[in-house]
C-alpha cells in the first residue's frame, strides 16, 4: 500500500506550505520593537560594550592623530638595493644613512602607534550612537547586525548610507563597518552617521 493517497499527499503539502507561509510572514511583518524614549541629546556619543567608561579617544580624534603622523613618515628604503658608490659619494651616503635611520626609527614608532590604535579600536568595539539608540536591555543586542566592508569608493558608500538613512526602524539595528583602506572621505562619511548605532573594524594592513 502506498504511504499516502494522492489526495492525502496534496492535503499534507498544502498544509505544510500554509504553515511555512504563516511562519515566514510572521517573521517579516512582526511589529518592530519601539525604542526606549530616553534619548540622550548629544551629537556624538561613544560607549564601549565591555567598558562602561571607555578611555579610548573618539574616532575623529584617532583620524586626526593618524593624519598628523602619516604625511611626515615614509617607509624605509630597501638597503639591499643601494648601489656601489665612490668615496666622494660615501659621505653623502653616510649622511643619507643617518637620515634614513632616523626615518626608520620614526617609522617604527609610527608603525607601533598605528598598530596600537588599530588593535585598540578593534578590541574595544566602540559603538557610536549607542546612548542614542541603546540595544535591547535584556540581551544587550540589537535586532539585526549589518556588516559592510568598505574600501575607498565614497560615492557608492554615500548611496548606501542614504538608503539606510531612509529605512524605517533602522535605528534598532547595528551597523558594523569594516575598513581595509585608509580613506579620510570614507571615515568622514561613517563619522556622519547619526541615525543608527555604528561600530568600526580596521584591517591590520590598513
Ligand atoms: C610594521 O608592522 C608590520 C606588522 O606588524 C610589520 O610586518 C612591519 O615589518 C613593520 N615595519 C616596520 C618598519 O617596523
Ligand atoms: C527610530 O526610528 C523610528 C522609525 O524610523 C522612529 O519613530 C523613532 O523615533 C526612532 N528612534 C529614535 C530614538 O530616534
Amino acid at each position: 500500500m502506498a504511504l499516502c493517497t494522492p489526495r492525502k499527499c496534496i492535503q499534507v503539502i498544502l498544509f505544510i506550505s500554509f504553515v511555512s507561509f504563516i511562519t515566514v510572514n510572521l517573521h517579516f511583518f512582526s511589529p518592530v520593537r519601539p525604542l526606549p524614549a530616553s534619548v540622550e541629546k548629544s551629537d556624538v556619543d561613544f560607549q564601549a560594550i565591555t567598558v562602561s567608561k571607555p578611555k579610548v579617544a573618539p574616532i575623529s580624534l584617532v583620524h586626526k592623530t593618524l593624519n598628523r603622523q602619516l604625511p611626515n613618515v615614509k617607509p624605509p628604503e630597501d638597503k639591499t638595493k643601494r648601489p656601489n658608490i665612490d668615496s666622494k659619494k660615501q659621505a653623502a651616503a653616510s649622511a643619507d644613512r643617518k637620515t634614513q635611520s632616523s626615518v626608520e626609527k620614526r617609522f617604527s614608532q609610527f608603525n607601533e602607534s598605528l598598530e596600537f590604535i588599530i588593535s585598540d579600536i578593534n578590541e574595544k568595539q566602540i559603538i557610536r550612537n549607542r546612548n542614542k539608540f541603546p540595544p535591547i536591555k535584556e540581551s544587550d543586542t540589537y535586532d539585526h547586525v549589518l556588516a559592510i566592508q568598505v574600501h575607498n569608493r565614497d560615492n557608492y558608500l554615500n548611496y548606501l548610507i542614504k538608503s539606510l538613512r531612509s529605512t524605517k526602524y533602522i535605528n534598532s539595528s547595528l551597523l558594523v563597518v569594516s575598513h581595509d583602506f585608509y580613506s579620510q572621505s570614507v571615515f568622514d562619511i561613517i563619522d556622519s552617521i547619526d541615525f543608527m548605532p555604528v561600530s568600526m573594524l580596521l584591517s591590520d594592513d590598513l
